[in-house]
């Protein structure tokens, strides 16, 4: 009420002024937005409540999905809020089962307060499309959350299971926290889980994630592009480690500052990962790895490559993407890497790689590279 009284005698105050100049242009007045009709809290529960919710959605200023069964081959959408909407799950919330390629989940807008209940899950019931193949074959899997064009907005203590393949792709987010996330798709590693990768971030900024947990078979964390973009205090276990990348070959190739900081990166193929596609052009700089603990590695401890071509260490590296002003500091990996593993492998394209912090890194165990290439001089590999 008191905006509308605010908007109306801010109208009446221009209505005044136009009156007093002559000729009078046209007021273009916008109507303001009917806050009555905002009704404070709405909850919406079962088969039908994703379409109500998504329909209603502009009329909510608090959306609360309570035990929610999104019907197969849709989309719970919510990509159309009003600025400051708060969206509450509660109790499970599942997706029936179709091929198709998603997203289960989508929500977007300014403002937006998203919050997991005590207790509340979000069930992708993965282990219906699960076939081992993950996005590069099999049956058709749907994505699970776009949370794209997040801007100004938190996502807290939600938790997420079991999802067909990637979790939480984030992408044109500018001032997007993400707390206490857990993804737990552990059920797939001995079911075919694949491509399940954790955080998927793409073309947005200022975007801070803590105390995530993720259990997963592919990246748990896998910035494309993107700046100023924090991942700290999160535990990572199953998947592909740490990633920057793959950067190369999209619309948007420019890494600029990305922290990645006092985390664990457990039972997985690699630790820290930087992933440069050969051929391509682009820009990785001001990217910090500091106060990484890795345990029990399978491939690499820390990789960082500009020969990345749809696999890692792919023929002879390029120049096309440098890697500038990188820190890895105090990386504590002692034995963490099998013995079938290596350390450290950095390849790098000539003269691609420079400026770079590196120090106390202890990650052994596993072999040493024998082809490293262009290795900055701070760095051993
Ligand atoms: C993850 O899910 C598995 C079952 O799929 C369960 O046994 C385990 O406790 C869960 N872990 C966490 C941290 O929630
Ligand atoms: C080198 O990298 C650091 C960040 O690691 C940055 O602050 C500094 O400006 C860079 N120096 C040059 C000469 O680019």
């Amino acid at each position: 009420m008191q905006i509308h009284k605010l908007l109306g005698s801010t109208i009446l105050a221009s209505l005044a002024a136009c009156a007093l100049a002559s000729p009078p242009p046209a007021p273009a007045i916008t109507a303001a937005p009917n806050l009555a009709k905002r009704a404070t809290s709405c909850t919406f529960s079962g088969s039908s409540g994703a379409a109500s919710a998504s329909k209603s959605q502009k009329s909510c200023s608090t959306i609360i999905l309570s035990s929610v069964a999104v019907p197969s081959g849709t989309t719970l959408d919510l990509s159309d809020l009003e600025d400051d909407t708060t969206v509450i799950f509660q109790g499970k919330t599942t997706w029936g089962y179709k091929e198709w390629s998603g997203p289960l989940l989508q929500i977007s807008g300014t403002g937006i307060t998203i919050k997991g209940d005590t207790g509340a899950y979000l069930d992708g019931q993965g282990a219906l499309w699960w076939d081992g193949e993950g996005s590069n074959g099999g049956k058709t899997k749907p994505k699970f959350f776009y949370a794209h064009d997040l801007i100004s907005s938190t996502i807290t203590d939600l938790y997420i299971q079991n999802t067909p393949v990637q979790a939480v792709s984030i992408n044109g987010c500018d001032g997007l926290t993400i707390t206490d996330m857990t993804i737990n798709n552990s059920a797939g590693d001995s079911a075919g889980g694949h491509n399940t990768d954790g955080f998927d971030i793409g073309s947005s900024s200022n975007v801070v994630i803590t105390g995530a947990n993720v259990y997963n078979q592919d990246d748990c964390v896998a910035v494309n592009s993107g700046t100023d973009i924090t991942f700290s205090g999160g535990v990572c276990s199953g998947g592909h480690g740490l990633s920057i990348g793959s950067v190369g070959g999209r619309s948007d190739n420019t890494v600029d500052t990305v922290t990645f900081t006092n985390s664990e990166v457990k039972a997985s193929t690699n630790g820290i990962r930087i992933k440069a596609s050969v051929g391509d052009t682009g820009t990785i700089t001001g990217v910090t790895y500091s106060g990484i603990t890795l345990e029990t590695i399978s491939g690499y401890g820390i990789l960082i490559e500009q020969n990345y071509d749809g696999g890692d260490l792919k023929g002879d590296p390029t120049s096309g993407i440098p890697i500038t002003d990188l820190t890895i500091k105090n990386i504590v990996g002692t034995g963490a890497v099998s013995s079938s593993g290596y350390n450290v492998a950095i390849v790098c394209g000539s003269g691609a790689c420079s400026n770079w912090t590196w120090s106390s890194v202890k990650v052994t165990g596993g072999k040493t590279y024998g082809s490293c290439e262009n290795v900055p001089s701070v760095a051993s590999c």
